[in-house]
Formats: structure tokens, sequence, C-alpha cells
């Protein structure tokens, strides 16, 4: 009987700690007091966000807490006026934005005073890289949770209802406001009446909480679903095709998004393959959608097997048709001139596209910075390119205010960033992967933030510190929690991008994995026949006389697409950057670097320091152990464990075959090659 009865209860302790192995993200506290909401209104939206309040009220036990539909001309879009009375806002999503951000600042100790509040962006969007057999490309946390394989792949269950409603109220606590559901590298089908019947069913569960659906769509859609012998985006029957297409659509979801097109980039069909432009075949999807209101995201992710740069070639291609593109297009550009490297400098794109909407695409999905296995957070990385500094109007136009509507006139504004999300029981494989879901969410609803504060914030609702009056002699004191929790962790979630850039690709190399998979190293990897802008060796072009992309006037002269005084700056390696030095220049070994060191020894340092660095991180987890729940703290140190390894690996192949080129010793202070 005894024996039963603690299997019993071991069951539900299981069961316990199971609700909290990260399945709850950063939405676990819960009230112990109850509050008073008054609305007025009544609808889907507001029944969730009083839910919300009272579900998850920190503040004083039966305070009165009024949500107010109101006029103001200062509230933008979602933007709503915070109080410790209550919510104001135009817009029921943001009265719905102001529950969470109360709700936030009691959980995080932070004061609520009177507040305006505006999001930075209009539409602030998830990509979901997800295909319709149900994988996920460059995605580490499992299957798709929008699409299944097999016979039912279409039926919609309960759990789906479930599933697609906890994603919901994720993204919208952070202001998430718009899914697209499937890969840009996307399959026709998506656009039949069968798939369409599933778009609305999630369109459905996602609309109460503020999100709009979007499709990524191939553009040769009308030919292979719709049985039309073209895609020519001028040719008649096509433009009809599109036109009846986005109406069957606004029919099923009236306020369906738009489309996400990938048009002539990497294989995917476009309208060149019909001898017309990038403009001809933006404008064609955005006259179907405009009569209902939807958008376009064009993406610039172009690039040909050509004797040019790769990381020029996006501005060459895009830069003459600047104002020509409807207003209801944005044109989506990757944060780099190249793709998502562990750093770049911004694409030139920003701020230099003056009458057109210009948006950028981050990726939270970590394909070049250690999938699901590194602790890597990338607000730091996100702030670094929001923050950069284009000149395009003078000093202050940051990307971000390239693309926020404040410098230039945009009808729409927009930012996305590809998702790490998948079926997995903690969402992103990677517990810490979470923080780059929400640091996302964050930065886009207010660029102006800092990492710091994000990792803060997700840290504190995360691994929630006990309330005051839940404590007794055995739980942990705040202090305690602060300093031996809080402080290091959150400094190594603030150092992890650094050191895996210096793990990986310091001082601006970039592009240098092994195969497909961009995971491990491979600076020698060249196949025979393989493309040469898909191979190592065309970024790093290493040789016996030094290393790096010469992009200055005697390389490829990229630098002349950035406005001065940042092309004289890139372009003089002694202003240059040294955090981009190899992106645009090929430097002599012995090149001397600021601190003194030659350039091959600084590369030594750098590789050793970013291995140090995860070392320091094991440590500082290590003693997080008695802050975090069991389960979690066995997956994260163990990932830690691979992390380590894997920089150790990095850098003794990196270090070992620059060393061929070089011919130099190792700095003998330094670890040597395994
Ligand atoms: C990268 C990535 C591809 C993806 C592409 C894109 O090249 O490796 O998987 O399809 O970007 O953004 O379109």
């Amino acid at each position: 009987m005894k024996t039963i009865l603690s299997f019993v209860i071991l069951f539900f302790l299981a069961l316990g700690l199971n609700a909290d192995n990260g399945h709850q993200l950063w939405l676990r506290s819960k009230s112990s007091v109850p509050v008073q909401v008054i609305c007025k209104k009544s609808s889907e939206t507001l029944a969730i966000a009083k839910q919300e309040l009272q579900q998850a009220w920190q503040g004083e036990a039966g305070q009165t807490v009024r949500l107010e539909l109101i006029r103001d001309k200062q509230i933008a879009g979602d933007g709503f006026r915070l109080s410790a009375e209550g919510i104001q806002a135009t817009t029921e999503s943001g009265i719905l934005y102001g529950v969470y951000e109360l709700l936030r600042r009691q959980q995080t100790g932070k004061k609520i005073g009177e507040e305006l509040v505006n999001p930075t962006w209009e539409h602030r969007l998830l990509n979901h890289w997800d295909n319709l057999d149900g994988t996920v490309e460059r995605g580490y946390a499992g299957l798709s949770i929008f699409w299944r394989a097999g016979n039912d792949s279409l039926a919609v269950t309960e759990e789906d209802l479930k599933l697609w409603e906890e994603y919901a109220r994720a993204n919208a606590s952070i202001g998430i406001n718009g899914s697209v559901l499937n890969n840009v590298n996307a399959s026709p089908k998506i656009l039949s009446a069968a798939y369409l019947s599933r778009v609305k069913a999630i369109a459905d569960v996602l609309r109460p909480y503020g999100i709009k659906a979007y499709l990524s769509i191939n553009f040769a859609s009308s030919m292979v679903i719709g049985g039309l012998s073209t895609a020519d985006p001028l040719n008649a029957e096509v433009v009809d095709w599109w036109k009846a297409k986005a109406k069957e659509i606004y029919t099923l979801i009236p306020d369906f998004g738009g489309f996400l097109v990938k048009a002539n980039s990497e294989g995917q069909p476009g309208p060149q393959d019909f001898g017309r432009n990038h403009v001809d075949g933006a404008n064609l999807l955005a006259d179907a959608l405009k009569p209902h209101g939807g958008l376009v995201m064009w993406r610039a992710f172009v690039y040909n097997p050509s004797d040019e740069d790769r990381a020029k070639q996006a501005y060459n291609e895009f830069m003459p048709f600047d104002g020509q593109f409807r207003d209801n297009v944005i044109i989506q550009v990757k944060n780099g001139p190249i793709d998502f490297q562990p750093r770049e400098p911004f694409s030139p794109l920003f701020g230099a596209m003056k009458q057109t909407s210009v948006m950028a695409e981050l990726q939270v999905t970590q394909e070049y910075l250690g999938h699901s296995v590194h602790l890597v957070f990338l607000a730091p990385m996100w702030e670094e390119f929001l923050h950069s500094e284009t000149w395009q109007e003078g000093e202050g136009s940051t990307v971000a205010r390239t693309t926020d509507g404040s410098l230039f006139e945009q009808k729409h504004t927009a930012i996305a960033g590809v998702a790490n999300i998948g079926l997995d029981d903690n969402w992103c494989g990677h517990d810490f992967a979470q923080a780059n879901w929400y640091a996302f969410g964050r930065q886009a609803w207010d660029s102006s933030l800092s990492s710091e504060q994000i990792a803060d914030e997700w840290l504190k609702l995360t691994f929630n510190q006990p309330a005051p009056e839940e404590m007794d002699a055995e739980t942990v004191l705040p202090m305690e929690w602060d300093l031996n929790f809080l402080k290091p962790v959150k400094q190594m979630m603030l150092n992890s991008h650094e050191a895996a850039v210096d793990y990986m690709m310091p001082l601006g190399l970039h592009h240098i994995f092994a195969a497909h998979h961009h995971y491990g190293p491979g600076p020698w990897w060249a196949p025979k026949g393989m493309r040469k802008d898909w191979t190592p060796p065309y970024y790093h072009q290493a040789d016996t006389e030094g290393i790096g992309f010469d992009r200055t006037a005697s390389g490829s002269d990229a630098v002349s697409q950035y406005h001065e005084p940042l092309k004289a700056h890139f372009s003089n390696p002694e202003t240059c950057p040294e955090a981009l030095l190899l992106w645009f220049h090929h430097l002599p070994w012995d090149y001397q670097m600021k601190n003194g060191r030659t350039l091959w020894d600084e590369l030594c340092y750098r590789y050793d320091h970013g291995v140090q660095q995860v070392r320091q991180f094991q440590k500082i987890w290590d003693q997080a152990e008695r802050y975090v729940d069991p389960e979690i703290f066995g997956r994260v140190q163990h990932k830690l464990r691979e992390q380590s390894l894997n920089a150790v690996e990095w850098k003794d192949a990196c270090l070992l075959y620059f060393q061929q080129f070089s011919q130099r010793a190792i700095p003998y202070d330094l670890e040597r090659p395994l």
C-alpha cells in the first residue's frame, strides 16, 4: 500500500515538474489575490485581457483596473496609455498589450507610472519556415506546430487548437501581431482549398490574440495549382488568377495579413523567369491584395553565382527599383548583406532605398549560431544591428529609423524574425532559445530596449523568484537570488553572442561552415564542382600573404554601397571596426592590431577567448543549480558541455587550417590544439 501511495505521489510530483519543464515559457506567474477589472465593452480579445489580469495579478488585493477603449491621436496603432489605474487604447489589441505590460512590470518589479507606450513598428511578424509535410527548414525544435505529415494531415485536432492558442498567447504577450505560417521556399499547395481551410482554422485561433495570419507563396502557383500555362506577372489571366485567389482567401479569412515572397532566389520561381522584374512581380500581388487591405513582403535575399561579390548583389538588383513598388509592398531585407552570419555589417539597402518601404528580417532560429545546442542570446546582435548608424539622412539615421517611418514616409512599417519554434516540449529546443523568441518580440515592439533589460525581464519571468508570502526558511531570499542567479546568468547571456563569434568566426570572418548544415567548422570545405559562393574559401580568402575579403576599392568595392563617412571608415583598416576587419579587408598575417598584437596572434587569442568564455558559462550555470527546476538545469548543463566541446573544435579546426597559410606558431600561452 505504502509503495503504491509513494508511486502515486511520485507520479503527481512528476506531473508538477512537467508543468514547469519549460512549456509555459515566460508566462508562469499565478495570482494569489483578486483584482477588480472594469471594462464596458466585451469581445473575445477583451475577455482574454480580463482573464490574464485575474490569472496573473501581482498588485494590491482587490485593486480596480479599468480597461478603456478611447479616441486619442497620440496613441499609435496598437499602443496604449498605462497607469496604475488601468489601460487606455484605441484598439482591442492595444488593451491586451497594455495588460501584458502591466503584468510584466508587476512581475519584474518595475514602476508603473503614467505612460504613453507606442510600438516602433506597425507589423511585428514571425516567419515560420515550416513545410507542409511537418518538417521545419533550419528548425531545431522538432516538427512544425502548424503542419503534419500523413493522411490526416489537414484534420484539425483539439491538441492543435490548444497548441495554437498557447502559441498565440505567448506572442501576444510580447507584442507579435503577425505569423507567416509556411516556409519561404513555398509549396504552391498552400494556396489550394484544402490547405486554406487549415489556414483559416489557425487564423481563427490567432485572431482574438491580435495576430494576423500570412502565407509564403510560390510565384509559379498560377501554373502549378491554377493550371495556367504561365506565371508571367503581366499576363491578364495570371492577374485574374491572383485576384480570384485573394478574394477566395479573404472570404475565408477577412483579416488575412498578406503574402511573403521569395522569388528568383536560390532556385525559387519568380518574375525574371518570364523576362519581368521584381517590381512587376511584387505589384501583381500587391494589386490583388490591395482591395482587401493585404500586404506583400517581397524578399531581397537574392544572389547568383557570378563574379560579383555576393555581398553586393541584393543592393545592385533592388536599388534601380526604388520608388516603383506599390504602397502595400514592403521589401524584406535580411540584417546583413550575406546570410544571417554570426556577425555581419548591416545590409547597405537600409536607408538607401528612400522611396520604398523596407523592413528587416532577423533570424531567431540559430541556423548559423549553434542551432538549439549553443546558448547564444541574440538580443545584443540585434541591438547592434538596429542601432547601426547608416548616415543616410545624417547622424541618427540608425537602421531602426530607416525602417520605422520616422526618417522616410512609409505607408506601412514592419519587422520580421525567422521563428525558432517547434513541437519540442520547451518549444525552442534549448531552454535559453526561448529568450530569443522573447527578445525578438520585445525589440520589435520597442527598438530602444536594451539587451540588458530584455535579459533581466526574461530571467525574472522564466525563473520566477518566489513571492515573499510563499517563503519559509528553506526558500531563497530575493537578494540572494539576485546576486547568485540573476546577476551572473544575465551576464552569461549578454556575453554569449560575442563568445560564439569569437570561437566561430572572429574579426569579421564569415561563412566558414562545413557542408550544408551550417553547424560545425569547415574553412577548407570546397568539394569539386560546388558553386564557388557556397564554399568557405570564397569568403575567408586565406593565403600565405594574409586573410580576409577585400571589399575596398582595390577589391570588390562593396564599401561603396555604404554612405559616407561609413564608406571611408570601412575602407581604411585603421578606422574599420576590428569586429568587421576581415569582412572588408584582406590583411597580412603580421598586420598590427590596435592592441599591438599581430593579426595572426589576435586571431588565436580571439578563438581561445571564445572557448574560455563557454567554460566560464558552464561554471556559472553549475552554480545556478539550486535556483532552477532540475529538469531544465540538467538540460542546459548538458547542452553547455556540448557547446564547450564544439567551441574547442571550432578553435582547433580553424587555427590549424589557417596556420598552414600563416606559417606562424600559436602563441605559447594558449591552450594547444587537441
Ligand atoms: C539560407 C538558409 C536557407 C533559406 C534561405 C532563405 O540560405 O540556409 O535554408 O531558405 O536562407 O532565407 O531563403
